[in-house]
């Protein structure tokens, strides 16, 4: 679906933030972005939906190429992006008109238009909140609205660079609930996050250090074979847990499947 080929890319000349940076998002899939900070996460979700341009090699969504401007409105409308600050999110007055500006653009007609904000109202759970205004709003309840305002879009793909971070506990389990239930409906998730935790809802997980790719795999074997402290990334609880008890000896109780558990541990928070 979107395709990096061999991708570099600097801000300044001589200094790379990201190089050969190879890989692919399937269709439907649920991709965890990590990385420690200034790994060039951030850089790299804007390259992903050409608001970057790569200075070398490509980046392609469904065979268009990010660099050829007659595509470039195609590939926004079809990639989502929701960044990590709510206060950044909003441009407009309410959450009606946050959603219908988008669709404006698209000149997306108006009972088509009608359909879609109630539907996608209702997919982030503020249907109590459509006439809102910002400072109304907790930071979670801004987000979902920023969602909102993308899924009337109908993108194909949605990335959330750090959209959680900034968030309390119940704010980062709502969207985590939503990324699941999108996720089910079809919709690709590419999750860029810091909180290791939420990598375990991910299928697949890339790490990237210092301009590269570190690992690309599934969340299970990173926990398992990668020393997350090197990358400037912890382990989430369970599995620091399951690790301490192992290395207490082979009497120490081991938790037969810690993905499992810690599954189990973050549903019931
Ligand atoms: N607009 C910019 N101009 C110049 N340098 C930049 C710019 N944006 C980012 N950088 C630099 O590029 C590198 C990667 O930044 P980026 O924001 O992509 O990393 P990140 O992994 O998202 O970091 P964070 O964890 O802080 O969100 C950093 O060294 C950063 O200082
Ligand atoms: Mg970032």
């Amino acid at each position: 679906m979107l395709t990096l080929n061999q991708v570099q890319f600097y801000y300044r000349k001589g200094q790379s933030v990201l190089d050969e940076i190879s890989f692919a998002v399937k269709k439907r899939e649920f991709l965890a972005i990590v990385g420690g900070n200034g790994s060039g996460k951030s850089t790299l979700a804007k390259l992903m939906k050409g608001l970057l341009l790569p200075k070398k090699g490509s980046v392609q969504f469904n065979k268009l190429d990010t660099t050829e401007p007659e595509v470039a409105a195609d590939i926004h409308r079809r990639i989502g992006i929701v960044f990590q600050n709510p206060d950044d999110q909003f441009i407009t007055t309410t959450v009606t008109d946050e959603i219908v500006f988008g669709m404006e653009n698209l000149r997306i007609p108006r009972d088509e238009m009608h359909a879609r904000l109630n539907l996608v109202l209702k997919a982030v759970g503020l249907e109590n909140e459509a006439e809102a205004m910002p400072h109304q709003l907790s930071g979670g309840q801004k987000q979902r609205a920023a969602i909102a305002a993308v899924l009337a879009m109908q993108p194909d793909m949605i990335i959330l660079d750090e959209a959680t971070s900034m968030l309390d506990p119940e704010g980062r389990q709502q969207m985590l609930l939503i990324m699941q239930e999108l996720h089910r409906q079809g919709v690709t998730i590419v999750h860029i996050t810091h909180h290791m935790d939420e990598v375990l809802h991910a299928e697949r997980v890339l790490l990237l250090h210092e301009g590269h790719i570190a690992y690309d795999g599934t969340p299970a074997v990173l926990f398992e074979l990668v020393a997350l402290a090197d990358y400037g990334l912890h382990a989430p609880f369970a599995v620091r847990l399951r690790q301490s008890l192992s290395k207490a000896g082979p009497t120490a109780p081991l938790i037969p499947d810690w993905k499992e558990w810690t599954r189990s541990q973050w549903s019931m928070r």
